[in-house]
């Protein structure tokens, strides 16, 4: 089975050096893994938290869908898009909210802090506190367990809001899921072996500190951006420690080990502070010239990314729609024909109704038949072998009716039930194309009973 991968990346700011090596080089390589099915997204309500200027949000999203692509993600074979395209998030957002415990979030670190501050300052504790602060966990849950990943890849300070999606999983699942797991527990990632880039000045390299290198600044303010970095006052000839340099660490996050090797020895040697800032300039501009170009070629035409972020959006909601109805279904929200039940297929007091009755083959696969009200056999599904399959799919039925799923007539008196491009399904042989669409209208009656 394939691993999903799923992360987001909060659109607020400027793509710089540290966020390349820590967070978007890691994540290309990973997803080009045989076995990753990653969901990287632009967390772009998320980024409304933390700023309240349209313009800002506008062009840092523009900006991150550009570097991601230019730096190599591949859209065809993750699924890449914003968050604000899918309509699902919000509505799971609440669903989940519901569930979530007050109590809980009153414990995220970023809420606290700011509560911390405000008491520190002598101010009500929530001073300048949003909903959106507070439940910002809410929403990265929803984010998270939409697409059921399995695993988080993150940084250390959003280890706490994976957690916190479990627990709100778990809990939905405990209440709702009726013995099997709505949705899977995710696991957060954290990379040991990426750096954290030091910037300028030797601290963590961050906007908040101003001192970052930009990601995609033209070859001149790259070199002057580099002039900038912080050393010693060791003179030329003098032989530096590269241990005790930032400049060389970072010198370290791009070079391979022989250029590394041979950066260290020159630095022993008393290579001067200048001409180290010239190899350092040399080694990023060559690993980053060629994203670069990409990268104002794709910012020249937004209508571009416009249009690979829908076809994006489109491919995540093929899972997200559907998926939102179950969840729908399971917590009553449904559709008034359906029966009034506590479990299982409808049962009127008294009289037959259609039904699924599932079964396991001898083989240890699992199948289900469908019954009309008159118990004429109307379906047998193919094997299956997660007895998880069955319940998702009969429910899925329940929910929205036999349109939820393909049902096409095929040529040899038969039809089939298709789901996602497999048939799931097939009908007994008829005698004739008239008996054969008769008995299609017989399934769409005995389904309706069920639905509307
Ligand atoms: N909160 C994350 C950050 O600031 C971004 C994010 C939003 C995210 N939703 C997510 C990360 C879901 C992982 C999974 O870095």
């Amino acid at each position: 089975m394939k691993t999903r991968i799923l992360t987001g990346i909060t659109t607020t700011g400027t793509p710089h050096l540290g966020n390349y090596a820590g967070a978007i080089r890691p994540a290309i390589a990973a997803s080009r893994a045989a076995d990753a099915d990653s969901y990287y997204f632009l967390a772009d309500y998320h980024a409304l938290i933390k700023c309240d200027e349209p313009l800002r949000i506008q062009q840092s999203r523009l900006e991150i869908a550009a570097t991601w692509l230019a730096c190599g993600l591949d859209a065809e074979r993750v699924t890449f898009y914003r968050q604000s395209d899918i309509p699902e998030i919000p509505e799971l957002t609440w669903l989940l909210t519901c569930v979530a415990g007050k109590g809980l979030l009153n414990r995220a670190h970023a809420y606290k802090a700011s509560v911390d501050k405000n008491l520190e300052n002598g101010e009500d504790p929530d001073a300048g506190v949003t909903m959106g602060l507070f439940s910002y966990p809410v929403l990265m849950a929803a984010d998270i367990l939409m697409f059921n990943a399995h695993k988080v890849p993150v940084g250390r300070d959003q280890i706490q809001h994976v957690e916190m999606a479990r627990d709100i999983g778990q809990r939905f699942n405990h209440l709702f899921g009726q013995g099997r797991e709505l949705f899977t527990l995710p696991e957060a990632v954290i990379e040991e072996s990426v750096a954290t880039l030091p910037g300028l000045d030797g601290r963590k390299m961050s906007k908040s500190y101003d001192n970052t290198i930009p990601l995609f600044s033209s070859a001149k303010e790259l070199k002057s951006t580099i002039a900038r970095i912080v050393t010693d006052s060791k003179l030329p000839g003098e032989p530096k420690d590269p241990d005790d340099s930032h400049l060389f660490t970072i010198y370290q996050a791009f070079a391979n080990p022989a250029q590394l090797a041979e950066f260290r020895a020159e630095l022993v040697d008393g290579l001067a502070w200048g001409e180290a800032k010239q190899r350092l300039f040399q080694l990023l501009d060559g690993e980053l010239s060629e994203a670069r170009e990409r990268y104002h070629a794709l910012m020249a035409r937004p209508g571009d990314l416009e249009d690979i972020l829908q076809a994006g959006a489109l491919k995540a909601r093929k899972v997200a729609t559907p998926f939102l109805g179950e969840l729908r279904e399971a917590v009553g929200l449904r559709n008034f024909r359906s029966e009034v039940k506590t479990a299982g297929p409808a049962k009127k007091k008294g009289g037959k109704v259609a039904r699924f009755a599932s079964f396991r083959e001898a083989d240890g696969s699992f199948r289900f038949r469908f019954f009309a009200a008159d118990g004429e056999e109307l379906l047998l599904s193919r094997p299956f072998s997660d007895p998880k399959a069955i319940g998702m799919l009969s429910q899925r039925l329940i929910a929205q009716g036999i349109d939820a799923l393909e049902l096409r007539a095929d040529v040899n008196d038969q039809f089939t039930l298709w789901l996602d491009g497999e048939c799931v399904a097939d009908s007994p042989r008829y005698a004739g194309e008239a008996e054969l669409e008769a008995a299609m209208l017989r399934l769409r009656q005995a389904m309706a009973t069920l639905v509307g």
